[in-house]
């Protein structure tokens, strides 16, 4: 089978590291890939959102299964589309999308389908959303406990958790007015704040058969202990010792199998990854969002401990045939990834550094470097990205892990590398 991957990220190396792995696999094409792709599969030179581009290259190459792993091109229609031209594609249609392209349709879809989330209102214009902060709010440092999000993708920047008054009235106009999200900004949402733990949890869906995949908790923040500016994610680790048995099962049951069979109902069925970002809240878990797409980078962790063949599984979520499948197998231990990011990222930040020491690191006993921001230039790695290289590493206990996973990252070297020290440590502060 030829297998096509799209996406340029660490997730995306991830995917086509372990779909090579597959015994019905000859040959993985990643469009358009980085240098670790480079290596693991083939590169081919399109972009993820050139829909033409694509489909041609995998009617030409006769590719069997096309996996697509942005949202970008998910919420484009790029499934749609493969579809369409007699290919076969994991991912949703445009129209199931839009529950990760829309946060308004996601709210109110939730609302429609009963599952717990944080109270919200929506609004069409920034005057309205202003008139309804001030209404409630008259001191500018008066605490609201609100958060401002722009309706559409906004690559993760258009989410703004607001203490106060002014806070919240600044959120709606850096969306709203000064536009700084573009179209995303055309209607935006104000939601409750909640407080808790963070959880990502995954399926792998073809709008009948819900496959759960184990509990995640990305890293959001650049800096230890949570704090500063928002990244893509600074690293990941699963399973979460915070997520038992007990909690799984209520959160299948009040979030996973509503919002699939709510996706069905409104004639939008959902195939391919169901990712539900969760607040643990006093109160049960609340839906923060979904993605229509495995995270990136909790898909690392994830599929390095995964033993089944992925491209069976996704070729049956494809088929509609997940019921056939036999459970998955998972590896017993523990997996987290680090994120080594450039100087200056989430900011500005120069590309084209020689990166030094990547073999060392993946020389080393259950270590995967999986690579991000990368490209091969004069046959030399250099970094192209903010988010550079995922170092991603199994251990019998998740402190072992980070141990094995934070010696890969010693190894590896450019200049102003850096990257958070304390991934996975919120697992271990709950035992
Ligand atoms: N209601 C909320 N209460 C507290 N924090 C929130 C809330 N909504 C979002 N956040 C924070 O903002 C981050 C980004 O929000 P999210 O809805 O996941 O949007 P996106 O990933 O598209 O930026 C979340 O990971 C969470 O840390
Ligand atoms: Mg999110």
């Amino acid at each position: 089978m030829k297998v096509l991957v799209v996406g340029n990220g660490g997730r995306e190396h991830a995917l086509a590291w372990k779909l090579g792995q597959s015994t019905k696999v000859d040959k993985v094409f990643v469009a358009p890939g980085n240098a670790g792709t480079a290596k693991d599969a083939e590169n081919v030179d399109i972009a993820s959102t050139d829909i033409p581009g694509l489909i041609q290259f995998a009617k030409d190459q006769a590719i069997d299964l096309t996996v697509i792993g942005p949202e970008a091109p998910l919420v484009l229609g790029l499934a749609d589309a493969m579809e369409a031209a007699g290919l076969k594609v994991f991912g949703p249609s445009r129209a199931a999308a839009e529950l990760e392209g829309s946060k308004v349709f996601c709210k109110n879809l939730l609302r429609t389908a009963n599952i717990p989330t944080a109270n919200y209102q929506t609004f069409r214009s920034g005057d309205d959303a202003s008139r309804y902060i001030k209404d409630r709010f008259s001191e500018p440092n008066e605490p609201v406990n609100v958060v401002v999000k722009a309706d559409g993708l906004a690559a993760g920047k258009g989410v703004i958790v607001c203490d106060t008054r002014s806070d919240a009235l600044e959120a709606i106009d850096r969306i709203a007015s000064r536009r700084e999200f573009g179209e995303a900004g055309n209607e935006l949402i104000i939601e409750e704040k909640l407080v808790g733990q963070e959880v990502s949890v995954l399926a792998i869906t073809d709008g009948e058969t819900i496959v759960t995949l184990p509990a995640a908790q990305d890293h959001k923040p650049a800096h230890d202990g949570d704090t500063g500016p928002n990244t893509g994610g600074m690293g990941a680790h699963c399973p979460t010792p915070i997520v038992d048995d007990e909690l799984m099962t209520k959160i299948e049951s009040d979030v996973l199998v509503p919002i699939v069979h709510a996706l069905k109902r409104a004639r939008r069925p959902f195939k391919g990854v169901l990712y539900a970002g969760l607040m643990l809240t006093p109160a049960g878990p609340k839906v923060l969002e979904f993605n229509v797409r495995f995270g990136d980078p909790e898909c690392q962790p994830l599929l390095m401990r995964l033993k089944t063949d992925l491209f069976d599984v996704l070729e049956a979520a494809a088929d509609s045939r997940l019921a056939e499948m036999d459970p998955l197998e998972w590896d017993e231990r523990p997996s987290i990834c680090v994120v080594m990011a450039s100087e200056g990222y989430p900011g500005d930040y120069e590309k084209g550094r020689e990166i030094t020491g990547l073999e060392n690191a993946d020389a080393l006993e259950d270590v995967k470097v999986f690579h991000a921001g990368t490209v091969l230039a004069n046959n030399q790695v250099v970094t192209n990205g903010g988010r550079v290289l995922g170092i991603t590493a199994m251990g019998n206990t998740i402190s072992q892990a980070k141990l094995q996973a934070y010696t890969a990252v010693k190894e590896i070297r450019w200049r102003g590398a850096w990257c958070r020290k304390d991934i996975s440590d919120k697992a271990l502060a709950e035992n």
